[in-house]
């Protein structure tokens, strides 16, 4: 079975895993500040923190934006995984659904402006559906222009491009994450990049306890200080970050074979087979490649038995029971969800796979 996820695991992590494990240091300690700094020379900002989640890292974002006053409002995209949405409802917001693109699967600016008619909001979720970025500049313009939050789900986006500006760079919040299938992976884990410095320095507490672990001189750090607030046990620790260190050198391969394969899939389904664009302004890191067909579910059984594995990935997660009440008519969410379906094209497909499975895809589309 060509599979439609593999973990990428280096085998240069075995010693330096092995060395961390041994090392006495296995919580949050040097191996994490280090990763932190791979990760804020790459994203360009001081304002980023690791986390054991993505999840986490949204957790924390909404917690900031919403503080469990039940009355803030977050418009969101329903065509993502259910992560992208919970935090939100855990932190007690409610939630406005926002229309997608039937083929891209993303918000769009005008979609956004459909809901803004529809709700009053304090923030806007977008996700970049397998990496294809959303036209974030429009979309944050039209935040600022209604004073809203703006949060960047970017667990499908590590290695994403848009118009040469580091990922973050238009929200006021963003997360990548490290899960165990993401083109990078710490195992689990993830991360928080905050626009204002404040908002990174009330996280960084908020992550463990709403403890300040800075070391002080004379300082007992548990047991001396005020927490201010109450906070999260949501660190990422040193084994994660030895994965997250080593594996993070091969990014812009993993992401460069993703691509290449994605523009081939390109080249052979044009006129042939609707696929998602990508789109101008930017690169997508094709996380997901994903085509829409009339008989999806029949095609993704032929192309098992074919020996190819694909999904739906995710499907809307607005028709759960808890999103019930949020519920609302959204024509291109339910064109997306019906004729979607992703394909194998990561790091692990050869030029060998690619042509099998195009073959297939050609054969049994309809
Ligand atoms: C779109 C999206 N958002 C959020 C998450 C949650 O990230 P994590 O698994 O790192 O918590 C995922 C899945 O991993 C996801 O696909």
């Amino acid at each position: 079975m060509i599979p439609l996820f593999k973990v990428f695991m280096p085998e240069d992590v075995d010693k330096p895993l092995l060395e961390t494990l041994h090392s006495g240091f296995i919580g949050e300690g040097p191996r994490v500040l280090e990763f932190e700094e791979l990760l804020k020379k790459y994203l360009q900002t001081e304002n980023v923190l690791t986390t054991n989640s993505g999840t986490s890292a949204l957790h924390l974002a909404y917690h900031m934006i919403i503080g469990n006053t039940k009355l803030k409002r977050v418009l969101t995209t329903p065509i993502t995984c259910t992560a992208t949405n919970n935090p939100i409802v855990l932190n007690g917001g409610k939630i406005g659904w926002v229309d997608v693109d039937p083929i891209t699967g993303n918000i769009t600016s005008q979609t956004l402006k459909e809901a803004l008619d529809y709700y009053y909001a304090d923030a806007v979720s977008i996700v970049h559906w397998g990496g294809n970025p959303c036209d974030i500049e429009e979309i944050s313009n039209i935040c600022k222009e209604h004073d809203l939050k703006l949060v960047e789900d970017g667990a499908h986006s590590l290695g994403m491009e848009y118009k040469g500006k580091p990922f973050g760079y238009y929200s006021d919040f963003a997360m990548h994450s490290f899960q165990a299938i993401k083109h990078i992976t710490c195992g689990d884990g993830g991360c928080l990049i905050c626009k204002n410095k404040e908002d990174y320095e009330r996280a960084k507490l908020l992550r463990w306890y709403g403890v300040d672990r800075t070391i002080r001189e004379g300082i007992d750090l548990r047991c001396e200080l005020d927490i201010p607030e109450a906070g999260y046990k949501f660190h990422m620790n040193d084994l994660a970050a030895t994965i997250g260190i080593k594996s993070f050198k091969y990014l812009d391969e993993i992401v460069n074979k993703h691509r290449d394969n994605a523009k081939y899939y390109d080249s052979i389904f044009e006129g042939k087979i609707k696929y998602v664009p990508e789109n101008p302004n930017g690169k997508s890191s094709y996380w997901l490649y994903t085509i829409h067909v009339e008989n999806r579910d029949e095609l993704m059984w032929k192309l098992k038995e074919e020996g190819i594995m694909t999904s739906k990935v995710h499907s809307r997660n607005d028709t759960h029971s808890m999103f019930a009440e949020f519920k609302r008519d959204l024509p291109g969410v339910e064109s997306f969800n019906r004729t979607h379906l992703c394909i194998p094209v990561g790091w692990w497909i050869t030029e060998q796979d690619r042509e099998y499975i195009a073959k297939k895809v050609l054969e049994y589309a309809k």
